[in-house]
């Protein structure tokens, strides 16, 4: 008898601006908040069961450093650590510091070679994705090990002139193979399959 073999995958998936950037200078997010403040109710609720779907396939996460520290910042998750965004997700957070924990979320902090975390991220996602948030060299960092298997991103009508780059490293269309691509009233979905080359 045949089985459906899904194979799990390791997902960058991300908001970018237009010029490449996870965020404009001063690790600003406003260019996606105006984007989807201008965005209708019916588009922003698509983009919701979107992710929410998603991130239902999604066994483990990693982030760098700045990115966790935004997070923690904005939603004021020391003070309200429920607040935390990606439930009981094990969450591995790259740095060389020792960072203020949110109480009862799943994090697990890492430094140096992404091939361990990789590993362990593999065998706490027991079957599901793996989601790099980012940003875009800590993605390089999984890249540069042929780690990375799909790019999936949200490109919002802005240009942020400078600030967090999506991915720091060079692939060419030999290594990107576009795999869907749509839109709503305001962002363009962009999937690309990742393959490497030797
Ligand atoms: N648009 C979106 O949807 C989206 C998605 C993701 C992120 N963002 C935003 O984009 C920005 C990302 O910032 P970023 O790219 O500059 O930084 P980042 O990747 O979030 O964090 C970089 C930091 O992570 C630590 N780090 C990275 N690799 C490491 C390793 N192998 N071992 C140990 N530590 C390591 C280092 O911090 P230390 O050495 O200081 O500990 C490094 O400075 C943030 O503002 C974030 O909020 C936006």
């Amino acid at each position: 008898v045949w089985q459906a073999v899904v194979v799990p995958k390791t997902q960058y998936y991300t908001a970018t601006t237009l010029d490449g950037y996870l965020a404009g200078p001063g690790n600003s997010l406003d260019w996606l908040l105006a984007a989807e403040e201008r965005s209708g109710s019916e588009a922003n609720a698509a983009r919701g069961r979107a992710f929410t779907a998603f991130f239902e396939q999604v066994g483990a996460i990693v982030m760098g450093a700045t990115t966790y520290e935004s997070i923690v910042d904005r939603e004021g998750l020391l003070a309200e650590p429920a607040r935390w965004p990606y439930g009981q997700v094990p969450c591995w957070v790259l740095t060389h510091r020792r960072l203020p924990v949110v109480s009862g979320a799943p994090v697990s902090f890492a430094a140096g070679d992404v091939a361990a975390v990789h590993k362990e991220m593999t065998e706490a996602a027991g079957g599901r994705n793996v989601w790099l948030v980012g940003g875009g060299e800590v993605v390089g960092q999984f890249a540069d090990l042929g780690l990375v298997d799909e790019i999936i991103l949200a490109v919002a009508p802005a240009t942020a002139g400078a600030g967090a780059p999506l991915l720091p490293r060079v692939l060419g269309p030999a290594e990107l193979s576009l795999t869907a691509c749509r839109h709503d009233d305001m962002f363009v979905y962009l999937s690309y399959a990742v393959s490497y080359h030797a």
